[in-house]
């Protein structure tokens, strides 16, 4: 796929694994923005360690690059504790988990990114180890197996996820905590910014970092990306400083928008007003429009336009509001908004 849409990709690239590592606050009190995220973890911890026993399990949820993995490295080190890194396509079978669980030291941290997509029998195995800190080891097969149970070290399950809704109800009522992970403000995106700066030795003055902020999607990875790529533009077309007028032209060329909207926002945008004259509609048939999957669709794309008012999503399908026929500069047509299924929405507008 062309640059665009790859520079405001929330998802990483594979080269961007090593220099996320490095940017990455190591502690609760580096970590910016997500203020009551961060008061309700600390208070979690902290009784904890009090009580000198492993805290509640975790469970974070919210969309791709907003710090659910950070903040998953953070929690063991706050606790000094190990972490053990595993993932919800990495356990297809409930042997694979056993072996993890079966070797967890007292206090580990267990982490388990992408949760909502680990098989069934390996579900049904952690219910009984994050209850009860125990496994039913199964040996055997057919009328013959018998099943001997294990005691597992108490251990503390921090599980991550894009998908909330997609948990099943019992494993979601087993975490003690629930963190949700909300897009970060413009000035919360600008502190991360002048650290980053800091990290990479970039000259980055605040109203450079602001023009920055405010097209990074409320997304402290594309922050950071689109900051490197700002650093390119302004080490060989200037003298390195990143000014406000070298951040947006280096934005314009890879073709961020002034509100961060990128390729795939824009086709979205694009369908649902050219096509379908600014909806209802639904998902599925978007997603066929513009090429990629429903979920890329309803993950990465849709819960920024939602959040930027510039559609709505309603029982009946995918909705423009009237920011959107302008942010394309376009006219609605004068029954756009006739068969309106939420009229209230566009009094405001
Ligand atoms: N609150 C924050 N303060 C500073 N930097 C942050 C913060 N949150 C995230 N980052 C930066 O953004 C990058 C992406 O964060 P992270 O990998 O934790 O996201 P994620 O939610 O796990 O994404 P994914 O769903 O793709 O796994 C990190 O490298 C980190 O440098
Ligand atoms: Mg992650």
């Amino acid at each position: 796929m062309s640059g665009g849409r790859d520079l405001v990709s929330p998802e990483p690239d594979n080269d961007e694994y090593a220099i996320e590592a490095a940017l990455r606050p190591k502690r609760l009190d580096e970590f910016i923005g997500q203020a009551r995220v961060r008061e309700q973890l600390s208070l979690v911890l902290e009784s904890a360690m009090r009580r000198n026993r492993p805290p509640d399990h975790v469970l974070m949820s919210g969309g791709p690059g907003l710090g659910k993995t950070t903040l998953a490295m953070i929690i063991a080190a706050e606790l000094g504790m190990p972490l053990r890194v595993t993932s919800g396509p990495a356990l297809e079978r409930a042997g694979d988990l056993a072996a993890i669980l079966s070797t967890l030291s007292e206090g580990e941290v267990l982490f388990i990114d992408e949760i909502h997509r680990m098989a069934r029998p390996a579900e049904e195995m952690l219910y009984l180890a994050m209850e009860d800190f125990r496994v039913d080891i199964v040996v055997g097969k057919g009328p013959g197996a018998t099943s001997i149970p294990l005691d597992i070290a108490p251990f503390t399950l921090v599980g991550a996820t894009t998908r909330a809704g997609l948990l099943p109800a019992p494993l979601r009522d087993r975490f003690g905590f629930t963190a949700h992970m909300d897009f970060y403000e413009a000035a919360e995106l600008e502190q991360v910014l002048t650290r980053s700066a800091r990290l990479l030795s970039v000259d980055l003055p605040p109203e450079g970092a602001h023009e920055i902020a405010r097209r990074s999607r409320g997304t402290p990875r594309i922050a950071n990306r689109l900051l490197r790529r700002v650093r390119d533009f302004s080490e060989v077309r200037a003298d390195g400083l990143v000014t406000r007028e070298i951040a947006s032209a280096a934005l314009n060329l890879y073709e961020v928008d002034g509100e961060g909207l990128d390729r795939l926002d824009r086709a979205v945008l694009g369908v649902l007003l050219r096509k379908f004259g600014g909806g209802p509609v639904g998902l599925s048939t978007l997603a066929v429009a513009v090429g990629e999957e429903p979920e890329t669709v309803e993950v990465v794309a849709e819960p920024f336009l939602v959040r930027q008012g510039l559609i709505a999503r309603t029982p009946r399908g995918r909705v423009a509001t009237a920011s959107a026929w302008a942010h394309l500069g376009l006219t609605p047509p004068p029954d756009a908004f006739g068969a309106s299924v939420l009229p209230s929405l566009f009094d405001e507008a």
